[in-house]
């Protein structure tokens, strides 16, 4: 099999690892606080793991990591329908990658997409067991219906987080330049937590989060890309500096500071980068 080829399939993997993120990520968010929404949570993070391989894979390969989502098992009234279509979303996963296992003959990517392999039939036995459980013991959906202004602008917020991670572990596989693609992947890293914490605020204040993101810059020259990680930084930092003066809520206004607080830093981390790339 060729290399292209490998790649593709590789890319269909690693969509429907981003299509299980996103799924358990709204599970979780969706259930609260508690022991339940926390390993699903853990779930997620080990799907992040896996989309990392297989991107630097890729990458290997020299092919270009995809950034569309994979199918998502959305929709169900009750917890336990969630669980049900998390258990779904496994036998999906496991199906594909037996089947690219199956197909793609070197050693190495055999190797690693079987040891993936291994992690999802483990999610796959803890759905089943959450989905029993919830059964038996009952949970909540702890999202409300608040969708005022205060809401949006959060929501806003996680659209912007969900954008930028995207758009920085993106570069952080097609730079060559190990500096810049270490500050890419901490900034990612550092995204991610804001998008959990305006999750868990909307929650709070009993609205519905909604993780969509905007369109993705996919510049692969440094400079141009650094360019655009500024744009987006300072466009972002003065929209959260608003949506902080704007409120009246001083645990809300904290959170807004800490977070522009975050992106102003981040300008800086790609300012001087930029700078150093422009020196040479
Ligand atoms: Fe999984
Ligand atoms: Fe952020
Ligand atoms: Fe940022």
């Amino acid at each position: 099999m060729g290399k292209d080829k490998i790649v593709t399939l590789l890319n269909q993997d690693l969509e429907g690892e981003h299509g299980a993120i996103i799924q358990y990520l709204s599970h979780a968010y969706a259930m609260g606080e508690g022991e339940m929404a926390c390993e699903i949570e853990a779930i997620a993070r080990e799907e992040m793991r896996h989309l990392d391989w297989l991107a630097e894979t890729i990458v290997e390969l020299e092919g270009t990591p995809s950034l569309n989502r994979g199918k998502m098992r959305m929709g169900g009234q009750l917890v336990a329908d969630w669980m049900r279509n998390d258990v779904l979303l496994e036998e999906d996963g496991i199906a594909l990658y037996k089947e690219h296992i199956k197909a793609i003959d070197d050693p190495r990517i055999k190797r690693l997409l079987g040891r993936i392999l291994s992690d999802e039939e483990s999610h796959h036995g803890d759905f089943e067991h959450f989905a029993e459980k919830v059964q038996r013991e009952g949970a909540k959906d702890v999202r409300g219906s608040r969708q005022d202004r205060v809401v949006q602008t959060l929501n806003w917020g996680i659209g912007h987080e969900y954008t930028v991670i995207l758009q920085y572990m993106f570069q952080s596989y097609m730079t060559a330049n190990p500096e810049i693609k270490k500050q890419l992947e901490d900034q990612a890293i550092n995204e991610m937590q804001h998008l959990g914490w305006l999750a868990e605020k909307i929650i709070d204040i009993s609205g519905n989060p909604r993780i969509e993101h905007t369109e993705v810059d996919q510049t692969t020259r440094t400079a141009d890309m650094l360019q655009a990680d500024i744009n987006i930084e300072r466009e972002v930092a003065a929209e959260y500096d608003r949506a902080a003066k704007e409120t009246e809520d001083p645990k809300l206004k904290e959170l807004l500071l800490r977070i522009r607080d975050h992106e102003i830093y981040h300008t800086e981390v790609f300012n001087d980068l930029l700078r150093g790339e422009e020196l040479g």
